[in-house]
C-alpha cells in the first residue's frame, strides 16, 4: 500500500481533542501499518493557547479559518462542542469541500439535516462516531454491520453521568443529591448537570441513532423526555423488592408500520435484563433487527481516550474513502429521510409501577383498584408494609399491559383523593425481550 500523508486540523483539544492527538501522536505508526497512512496533525486550534496541561509540539494556534482553508488540511475534526462556533466552523469547512469528523450530538440534534444537506451539496460528507455511545462502534453497526436488518427496536443506556448516579443510588441505597454530589466529585457529571440529568443528553443521542436506524429524521421535540432528578431513594429499595432496577432508558421502537414511539425516562428493568448489569459510567445499547434478532452493544459511552477511539475510527475512514462512500450511497442520513411519524406517549403500551401513599384505613384499597378497573387497568402485584392503623403508608402496585392515557387518567383520580398524601409516583416498566427469556 503506498505510503499517502492524511493532513489533520483539530479544532478543539480539550478532554476529547486531547485524546484525539495523544492516539495521532502514540499510533502513528501502528496507523500507519495497518492503513498505509501517516496522519499528520497540521494545526490544532484552540481558545486559550497559553494553557499549560497540553501535549508538548502540538501545532497550537487561535485561528480555525485559517487552519480550515489550508491546503495542507484533508480533513477537520470538530471537537470544539456546542452550538455556537462550531457550527460556523462545521459550516466553513463543509463549503471548503473537506470531510468534518465530529463527537457533537448538541449540533447533529439541532441542525442535523441542514449539516448533511450542506455536506452533500459540496461532495463531501460528515463522520459522527464519537457523538453517540464515546467508544462504542454503534453507528458503524447501525450503517454497516446492521444494514442488512429491519430494526424493530433499539433500547440503550446512553448517558454515563444518570447511569453513574443511578447505580449508586440502586446499590448504596443514597439520595439522589448524594449521588449527584458523588458523581460531581469524580468528574463523572458537570457543575451544571442539567443536560444530563434532565434526559436531554439521552434524547439528543437517541435522536441521531434511532435517525438511523430507522431511515427518519428525528429531533429531540420528536422524544418524549423525562429526566432522574425527581427520583426517590425509596422507589429504589421498593423496586428492589419486586426484582427490578431503575435505569434511564433511550426507547425507539416501530409500533404499527411506520410509526414510532419515541421516549427517554427512568425505567423499571427486570434484574435478569442483560441492561440492569450495565453499572456505572458504562453505556450500552439493545438493537433488535429482524434478521440479527437481538445484538447489544456495550463499552465506555464517554471519556478522553474511548470517545477518542470513536474519532480517530471516523478519521482513518475518512482518509480511506470509506464514509465518502457510504455517505454518498446510503440513504440513511438526516436529508435523505422522511421526518418521522410519532405515536403519541398516551398511546403507549406498558407496563407501570405505581407507588401511592395512601391512609391506612378501611376501603382506600378498594377505592383505588376500582379506579384502575374503571380505566381498565388490571394489576400484576400489589405490595403493602404493615404499619399502624390510620398512619400513611406506601402502596406499591404494578399493573399488566396498560395504555398511558388511562394510567394517567387513573392517577389524576387517585390522586385527587382524600386519602392520599402527595402525588403517586408513576414509572413505567419494560419487560425483557421474549428470545431472551428462558436463556
Ligand atoms: N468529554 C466526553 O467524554 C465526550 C464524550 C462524547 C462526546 N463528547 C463531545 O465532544 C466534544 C468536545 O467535548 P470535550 O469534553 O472535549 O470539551 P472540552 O474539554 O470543553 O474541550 C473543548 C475544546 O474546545 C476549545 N474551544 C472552546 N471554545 C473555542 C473557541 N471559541 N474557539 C476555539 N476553540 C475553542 C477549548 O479550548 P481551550 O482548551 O483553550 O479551553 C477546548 O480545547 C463535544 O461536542 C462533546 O459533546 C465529549
Amino acid at each position: 500500500m503506498a505510503n499517502k500523508s492524511v493532513g489533520i486540523a483539530l479544532l478543539g483539544c480539550g478532554i476529547v481533542g486531547g485524546g484525539v492527538a495523544a492516539i495521532l501522536r502514540d499510533q502513528r505508526e501502528l496507523l500507519r501499518q495497518r492503513t498505509g497512512i501517516s496522519f499528520d496533525l497540521r494545526h490544532v486550534i484552540v481558545r486559550d493557547p497559553k494553557k499549560t496541561d497540553r501535549l508538548a509540539g502540538l501545532p497550537i494556534g487561535t485561528d480555525a479559518m485559517a487552519a480550515i482553508s489550508d491546503p495542507k488540511v484533508d480533513i477537520v475534526c470538530e471537537l470544539i462542542g456546542g452550538t455556537g462556533v462550531a457550527a460556523e466552523y462545521f459550516q466553513s469547512a463543509l463549503k471548503a469541500g473537506k470531510p468534518v469528523v465530529t463527537a457533537n450530538k448538541s449540533l447533529l440534534a439541532t441542525r442535523g439535516p441542514e449539516l448533511f444537506a450542506l455536506a452533500r451539496k459540496h461532495s463531501t460528507c460528515i463522520a459522527f462516531e464519537a457523538s453517540c455511545g464515546g467508544g462504542i462502534p454503534i453507528i458503524n453497526a447501525l450503517t454497516h454491520g446492521l444494514v442488512a436488518n429491519r430494526i424493530d427496536a433499539m433500547v440503550g443506556i446512553v448517558n454515563g453521568t444518570c447511569n453513574f448516579i443511578l447505580t449508586q443510588m440502586t446499590r448504596n441505597g443514597w439520595t439522589y443529591p448524594q449521588a449527584l454530589a458523588e458523581a460531581q466529585k469524580l468528574g463523572f457529571a458537570e457543575a451544571d448537570p442539567t443536560l444530563d440529568v434532565s434526559g436531554r443528553d439521552a434524547a439528543q443521542k437517541l435522536a441521531v441513532l434511532a435517525g438511523l436506524a430507522f431511515n427518519a429524521t428525528i429531533e429531540e421535540a420528536d422524544i418524549h423526555i423525562e429526566g432522574i432528578d425527581k427520583l426517590a431513594d425509596q422507589d429504589f429499595k421498593l423496586a428492589n423488592e419486586l426484582g427490578y432496577v431503575i435505569k434511564l432508558l433511550a426507547i425507539a421502537e416501530r409500533v404499527d408500520g411506520a410509526r414510532l414511539v419515541l421516549r427517554v425516562h427512568p425505567t423499571l428493568v427486570h434484574q435478569t435484563d442483560v441492561l440492569a448489569e450495565v453499572s456505572g459510567s458504562f453505556n450500552a445499547v439493545s438493537v433488535y433487527g429482524n434478521a440479527v434478532g437481538h445484538a447489544l452493544f456495550y463499552g465506555r459511552g464517554a471519556g478522553r481516550m474511548p470517545t477518542a477511539s470513536s474519532v480517530v475510527s471516523d478519521i482513518v475512514n475518512v482518509a480511506l474513502g470509506t464514509t465518502q462512500l457510504a455517505f454518498k450511497q446510503l440513504n440513511i442520513f438526516p436529508d435523505t429521510s422522511p421526518k418521522v411519524q410519532v405515536r403519541p406517549i398516551s398511546e403507549l403500551n406498558s407496563r407501570y409501577y405505581l407507588r401511592l401513599v395512601a391512609k391506612d384505613q378501611p376501603g382506600v384499597l378498594a377505592q383505588i383498584t376500582r379506579i384502575l378497573s374503571d380505566q381498565k387497568i388490571s394489576l400484576s402485584a400489589i405490595m403493602q408494609h404493615e404499619v399502624n392503623s390510620g398512619q400513611f403508608v406506601p402502596i406499591v402496585i404494578t399493573t399488566h399491559l396498560a395504555r398511558e392515557g388511562s394510567v394517567q387518567k387513573a392517577i389524576a383520580e387517585i390522586n385527587s383523593s382524600t386519602a392520599m398524601s402527595g402525588p403517586a409516583v408513576c414509572l413505567r416498566i419494560i419487560d425483557q425481550p421474549r428470545e431472551f427469556a428462558g436463556l
